[in-house]
């Protein structure tokens, strides 16, 4: 098998070859034998090629503690395998058994009120508990032993969307030796900590502990730390597994599914460590801003994985964790599904297969639904089945070239997001929705980037928000600007340092200089609802109040406190804007200083509710709208759905989709 992945390792293309992946998690262990040849039928008939198995099969491998039984798997191995299914093969890990939570009460975690989380749901492991860690190790190894040259086998899945926390006692000494490898001495812990303050000066390393349940705000840079540590425990446990399946199957690429803009883990850091970078996505179907909240996640995600990735989960109709949980429109599965890969997925996957009839997800569609396969919904997954097998080979590989990027980092999230700052409003995704959605509103392509990224390549740099920016990223951003880029930030970027540390003046004052404001004086920010009067717009969540320097400045503040002060400045190709544009206001500014910078939008001329995103040379034109609509695409085409030739314009119906080859 040829590694085509990064660095050489085995990458998404060894799993694909050439097909785009279309399937889901299979849990068989619900369903006597009999369903499951039903199953690979039904499979076979909707054009499925690839089932991820396992993910909570822990209990049913190790019915007690060092008893295995794959007979089971063997089984269904061959079965898949047999009827030509590949197999994306998952460490049992994310769900133990209750034994080990009864004979080993050190594996569970402890909430930060010390309540101990028990087994009779799932992901009660804890990442610190040693025993937890040689049971996974264990279970791993024996697994990938017997099944890692399987030739059913395509990729290792490790564990299943790791987002546990724990405050209990093993992981109290686990916080400390990563503290201790961080800061080396007290000293520099006391320093970085700025426990000065309220008397928290620590004498020992034993006194340190997670932030645990206090009587008053936390220290924030514990906190922050707390956040640093657990990514990294978690990733620590994903590497011990990854580590054991390489070794028995080293042509084999291994990936962990990641929940979309997910706090609990620094997907950069994770991304880099993983052959394939997958995600889970499930926009609400009723949720107007739906399909954005998936281009977002799904632009992260290529960039994460610079280059094709795996959509590893969606759900075929509604899920059941909402309040109401609304199903897909005819036409939606399909439309989300060819919006993914448009921005570079080459796996479409869903949780789960057949739909549950007891447990706690009995309510969440799968594939096959209660009603079976007269179901619309297996029927549609069916059509989706053929259209994915009919543009695979033309798809894989391909990448999409973007001339944006936005910056997103999990540092500056974990820090900013946390109480004791001006305003509790202030929630970063929603900035960052807010920003992302003025760019895909304008038709334009965005990646994202970590601020510490090469940006040489852009021409455009967005910076919805980064509380924390290390001295790295500051300098990086300044050169960017100074090589000829163009930069736009949101407020409160550049406040604090790696340590949490508000810097000199209340902004960097490298950024101070780069925008030309000369003084931050105070910060306003606004109550739900309030508005700040603007020359040209309002602004919501936030005002500041800024002595300009040499910058010019692009928009007032009107009435009120800050009258006649600067909201939106600019010095050169830097721009500072210093509220949040109400969204027609930032589509129109981000507009504007894209084309100025040259960035061209996808299409000209392109309806609302209509995306347009080029992989390749291939372009996706996607309605989002439940009207049809006629869209200018100038040129000759052939759409590799419809199988029709195009010529300079294009009819779409309702949740249409074509994909068009020059
Ligand atoms: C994911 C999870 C799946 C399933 C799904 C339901 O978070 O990985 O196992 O629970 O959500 O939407």
């Amino acid at each position: 098998m040829s590694a085509t992945g990064v660095d050489g390792r085995p990458g998404l293309a060894d799993a694909t070859r050439g097909r785009i992946l279309f399937g889901g998690d299979y849990n068989p262990e619900q369903w006597p034998e009999e369903t499951w040849h039903e199953d690979v039928r039904l499979m076979r008939e909707a054009g499925v090629n690839s089932v991820t198995l396992g993910v909570f099969s822990w209990a049913k491998l190790e019915p007690r503690p060092g008893v295995r039984e794959f007979g089971w798997l063997d089984r269904l191995m061959e079965l898949v395998h047999e009827n030509g299914i590949g197999v994306v093969l998952a460490t049992p890990t994310s769900s133990p058994p209750p034994w080990m939570g009864r004979l080993h009460p050190d594996t569970l975690p402890r909430d930060e009120d010390g309540r101990t989380e028990w087994w009779g749901g799932r992901q009660h492991f804890s990442h610190s508990s040693a025993t937890y860690r040689r049971y996974a190790a264990a279970i791993t190894e024996d697994l990938a032993a017997r099944y890692g040259s399987h030739p059913a086998l395509t990729m290792w899945h490790i564990n299943n969307e790791y987002c546990t926390y724990d405050w209990g006692d093993e992981a109290a000494g686990t916080f400390r030796r990563w503290l201790q490898d961080r800061y080396g001495t007290l000293d520099a812990l006391n320093t970085a900590w700025g426990t000065a303050f309220w008397s928290q000066g620590y004498g020992d390393w034993q006194e340190i502990l997670p932030p645990r349940h206090a009587h008053y705000l936390n220290n924030p840079t514990q906190v922050l730390d707390f956040k640093r540590y657990t990514s990294d425990m978690l990733l620590e446990c994903y590497a011990a597994e990854r580590d054991i399946v390489r070794r028995h199957s080293p042509g084999i690429p291994v990936t962990t599914n990641f929940m979309p803009l997910w706090a609990g883990q620094d997907a950069w850091t994770w991304a880099r460590q993983e052959d394939v970078v997958s995600v889970d996505l499930y926009p609400d179907p009723r949720d107007p801003f739906g399909a954005q909240d998936g281009a977002l996640v799904q632009d992260l995600t290529r960039s994460q994985a610079r280059g094709p990735w795996m959509l590893m989960e969606q759900a075929a109709g509604p899920v059941n964790w909402r309040g109401v949980n609304h199903p897909k429109p005819r036409g939606l599965n399909r439309l989300w599904s060819l919006q993914a890969v448009a921005r570079g997925a080459d796996a479409v996957c869903y949780f789960q297969w057949r739909q549950s009839r007891q447990g706690a997800e009995k309510f969440h569609s799968g594939m096959v639904g209660h009603a079976g396969k007269q179901g619309r919904t297996y029927q549609e997954v069916r059509q989706l089945g053929a259209e994915l097998a009919r543009i695979g080979a033309e798809v894989t590989g391909r990448r999409s070239s973007a001339e944006v990027a936005v910056l997103h980092e999990w540092n500056a999230w974990w820090a900013g997001a946390q109480d004791g700052r001006p305003s509790r409003e202030v929630d970063l995704p929603r900035v960052l929705r807010a920003w992302h959605r003025a760019l895909w509103e304008s038709h334009v392509t965005t990646d994202f980037a970590h601020p510490e990224h090469d940006l040489s390549g852009y021409r455009l740099v967005v910076v919805p928000q980064l509380y924390l920016l290390t001295d790295t990223a500051i300098d990086g951003l300044v050169a960017y600007v100074r090589g000829g880029g163009t930069l736009v930030c949101g407020f409160l970027t550049g406040i604090a340092d790696e340590d949490d540390r508000v810097r000199p003046g209340g902004m960097d004052a490298r950024l101070r200089e780069l925008f030309g404001i000369r003084v931050l004086h105070e910060w306003w920010p606004l109550d739900p609802g309030e508005h700040a009067e603007c020359e040209g717009f309002r602004g919501t969540l936030w005002s500041e109040e800024i002595e300009a320097g040499d910058a010019e400045t692009h928009s007032r503040y009107k009435g009120g406190e800050l009258d006649g002060l600067p909201a939106v400045l600019r010095r050169e190709r830097a721009w500072y804007v210093s509220t949040l544009p109400e969204p027609d206001a930032l589509r129109a500014l981000l507009a504007g200083v894209a084309a100025e910078a040259g960035v061209r939008p996808v299409l000209d001329g392109l309806p609302a509710r209509v995306e347009a995103v080029r992989r390749g040379d291939l372009l996706f034109v996607l309605n989002h709208g439940r009207e049809p609509v006629t869209v200018a695409v100038p040129g000759t085409y052939r759409d590799l759905l419809g199988g029709r030739p195009v010529t300079d314009s294009l009819e779409l119906g309702r949740y249409g989709v074509a994909v068009l080859a020059p």
